[in-house]
């Protein structure tokens, strides 16, 4: 769905900054599915820290948590629409956007954190997210989750252990290639509604960070945890991109300045975070932790060299090998 213009309340004039004050405030509202205590929540409240600090409270900053104002069904719409000015999705729930965003989604792809930090603040990082300018969305921003690991309430030590289990996924066909590759069964279902299907047992497990599994207390309905780092989980920060061009020039600078630090502290946070509740998640002693070894983990890359395969072209062979050679 494409907007042809930004709308709503918050929409300024091109006459410049001095139309807003602390009495009649900008109001720039940031919306995102993840709990205020994620790494992502922190940012996006200290994001709207700087920004309130940076503009003298000429700009209000709304921050919406847990899929209070948009979930992952609309707020990629509600952007484009100008309904919300700031969202900040996982990579691969862009890929009805760009298939090419799936990169983050190829199977044991990236090697470490460096090279996605790398990719992301690089030349191929940069070409996908600028994919979206002619959709009205402009991404400004890479904010870090972390490796994917996967869980389930029946063994996943190896793959065999997969085939027949049903697992809850982001968005995307690679994602469902790669539980087809596994023998197993794959469902799309919103972060928000996630909890309640690991509980009802509608699916049997997931993947996700460390922080979003601790985050979502996802060890009350889990039992296994393998340690696997198969694949990424971040964010790109995106506004619309209409109602972001046409902002006074006083205020693009302080938003500026204000996605910089935010950005520096987000991903400061989110390695901290990382490990922290990968502590909690073994404290909880409600999971079983299963560390992948180089056996299991051999194993694993040979059973998804299928998803290699199909979705060579789909996600660009330029890409993958972009990202190997980082
Ligand atoms: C998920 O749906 O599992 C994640 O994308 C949620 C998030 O924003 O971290």
């Amino acid at each position: 769905l494409l907007a042809t213009a930004g709308c709503g309340s918050s929409k300024p004039s091109s006459s410049g900054g001095e139309q807003y004050s602390k009495e009649k405030p900008l109001v720039i509202k940031f919306s995102h599915v993840t709990t205020a205590d994620s790494p992502k929540g922190k940012a996006a409240d200290k994001f709207k820290e700087l920004m309130e600090q940076k503009t003298g409270g000429k700009v209000k900053v709304e921050t919406y948590p847990s899929s209070q104002l948009y979930g992952d069904k609309d707020e990629l719409e509600n952007l484009q629409l100008g309904n919300v000015q700031i969202i900040a999705p996982s990579v691969t729930k862009l890929v009805g956007l760009n298939p090419q965003f799936q990169i983050v989604d190829m199977p044991f792809l990236f090697k470490n954190r460096e090279a996605v930090i790398k990719f992301w603040d690089g030349e191929l990082g940069n070409k996908l997210m600028n994919s979206l300018d002619s959709k009205n969305i402009k991404g400004i921003a890479m904010w870090e989750n972390g490796f994917k690991h996967f869980t389930s309430n029946k063994p996943i030590a190896k793959p065999e252990d997969f085939k027949g289990q049903k697992f809850r996924t982001q968005a995307g066909k690679v994602l469902e290639a790669q539980f087809k590759a596994l023998g197993a069964g794959a469902a799309t279902i919103p972060f928000g509604e996630t909890y309640t299907a690991l509980q009802q047992k509608t699916v049997d497990g997931q993947e996700n960070t460390f922080n979003n599994m601790d985050t979502q207390k996802y060890a009350e309905v889990q039992k296994y945890l393998l340690t696997s780092e198969h694949g990424r989980l971040d964010y790109v920060v995106l506004v619309n991109k209409q109602w972001y061009d046409k902002l006074p020039q006083d205020i693009k600078t302080a938003f500026d300045a204000a996605m910089k630090e935010a950005t520096e502290f987000e991903r400061k946070l989110a390695v901290e975070l990382d490990k922290k509740s990968f502590e909690n998640l073994k404290n909880s002693k409600k999971l079983e932790i299963i560390n992948l070894t180089p056996e299991a983990r051999e194993k694993f890359v040979k059973q998804m060299e299928s998803v290699y395969n199909e979705f060579e072209k789909v996600v660009g062979k330029d890409l993958i090998d972009g990202v190997k050679k980082l």
